[in-house]
């Protein structure tokens, strides 16, 4: 959608808000640039809605500051802050047309009859709903109900857009859909894009960046691929991609895993609670003879095979790690040479994909 306003970056400083003795905020401070696309992602309770409710004005934090653009916003009532908003049910009039519900925040804010019109065809063009406009609500698709959502949202081109959850309504097959055209609108649309999600494949894909919040807290702020392949804790490692862990005694900047050192690349993170060590498994590698000296040896013994259509499941047992889950893509399973049941693999972990965290940041 063609658009004069410019997006503004957000500024968050030590935000607070309790309820009773729940810190739903704990001193929250993030930066998001203008134009990009920031996820919230955390488990439930973690304070994803609270954190984009204050952003809107509909929470009033005990204490901190935020800014749109530079601009202290923290007393601005919340339809003076400009925001499009997506909520996780559709939040649509039921009794109005698709036309009607797009057009209406160009409505409250006096634009003409004839500009309505226009603009609210222009935002559904965007959302690919162009000719529905004469529609009931109740006459559309769960999809197509959020697309209206979407283009009610950003109708009178907002410099800011939060969305909290917009898709978890809909089926598989349709969110995984939505998640790439919400993704290729924001590359169109000249906006900043708060996204809560506690989906963290939704927020992989979509992402500029990612905000894991845990217990009111940021624990991580990073790009997706830095994210999953440098986590700065343990719970962000197990929150973000499948991975297996061990608990690792540490000494001396040093890892151990079952009494033997373990080789890394990154230095090991202090933080709260003990150390344990992540493995990708994707990252692992099956060896046809010894472990090379440089690598981890991860080796165990093939405890089960579980074919699974796309790909086969082999479930190795190591002596420290535990059981490792080892995914093959079926049509090569056949041509790696896979040892069978009860049989020994040998597994190398390079350095540079061992990843030793603590349970926390501190
Ligand atoms: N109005 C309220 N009164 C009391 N407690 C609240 C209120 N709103 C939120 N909380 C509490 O604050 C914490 C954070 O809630 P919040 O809704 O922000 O979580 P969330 O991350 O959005 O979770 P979900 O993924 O389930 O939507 C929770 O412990 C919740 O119970
Ligand atoms: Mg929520």
């Amino acid at each position: 959608m063609p658009s004069n306003a410019q997006s503004l970056p957000i500024d968050i400083s030590n935000l607070c808000k309790a309820y009773g003795s729940v810190k739903a905020l704990d001193d929250v401070s993030l930066n998001i640039a203008a134009g990009e696309f920031l996820t919230l992602l955390g488990p439930s309770g973690s304070g994803k809605t609270t954190l984009l409710m204050a952003l809107a004005g509909f929470v009033r934090p005990d204490g901190g500051s935020l800014r749109f653009g530079g601009e202290e916003m923290i007393a601005t009532p919340p339809h003076k802050r400009g925001l499009g908003m997506v909520f996780q049910s559709y939040a649509l009039f039921p009794f109005m047309t698709v036309a009607e519900n797009v057009a209406y925040p160009l409505k409250i804010r006096g634009v003409s009859k004839a500009d309505q019109k226009t603009q609210a065809e222009r935002a559904l063009d965007t959302v690919q709903l162009g000719g529905y406009g004469d529609r009931r609500i109740t006459q559309l698709s769960g999809g197509q109900r959020q697309r209206v959502a979407l283009a009610r949202a950003m109708v009178f081109e907002p410099q800011i857009i939060l969305m909290d959850e917009p898709l978890s309504a809909l089926d598989k097959k349709l969110r995984e859909h939505m998640q790439i055209e919400l993704k290729a609108l924001h590359e169109k649309l000249d906006a900043t894009v708060v996204y809560v999600t506690h989906d963290q494949r939704e927020a992989l894909t979509m992402s500029d960046r990612i905000a894991v919040v845990n217990h009111g807290r940021i624990e991580q702020v990073e790009t997706p691929e830095r994210l999953y392949r440098q986590p700065h804790s343990f719970f962000v490692a197990d929150f973000i991609g499948e991975s297996i862990s061990a608990p690792v005694k540490v000494a001396n900047d040093a890892a151990q895993l079952g009494g033997r050192l373990l080789k890394s690349n990154s230095p090991i993170a202090q933080g709260r609670g003990g150390h344990r060590l992540v493995i990708r498994p994707e990252l692992l590698e099956v060896t046809v003879g010894a472990v090379p000296e440089t690598a981890n040896d991860l080796s165990g013994r093939v405890k089960d095979i579980i074919y699974q259509g796309d790909s086969v499941l082999v479930i190795v047992q190591h002596d420290s790690a535990g059981e490792i889950n080892l995914r093959v893509p079926a049509n090569r399973a056949g041509q790696t040479g896979l040892p069978s049941k009860g049989e020994q693999i040998g597994l190398a972990l390079h350095p540079e994909d061992t990843i030793i965290v603590p349970e926390h940041v501190a």
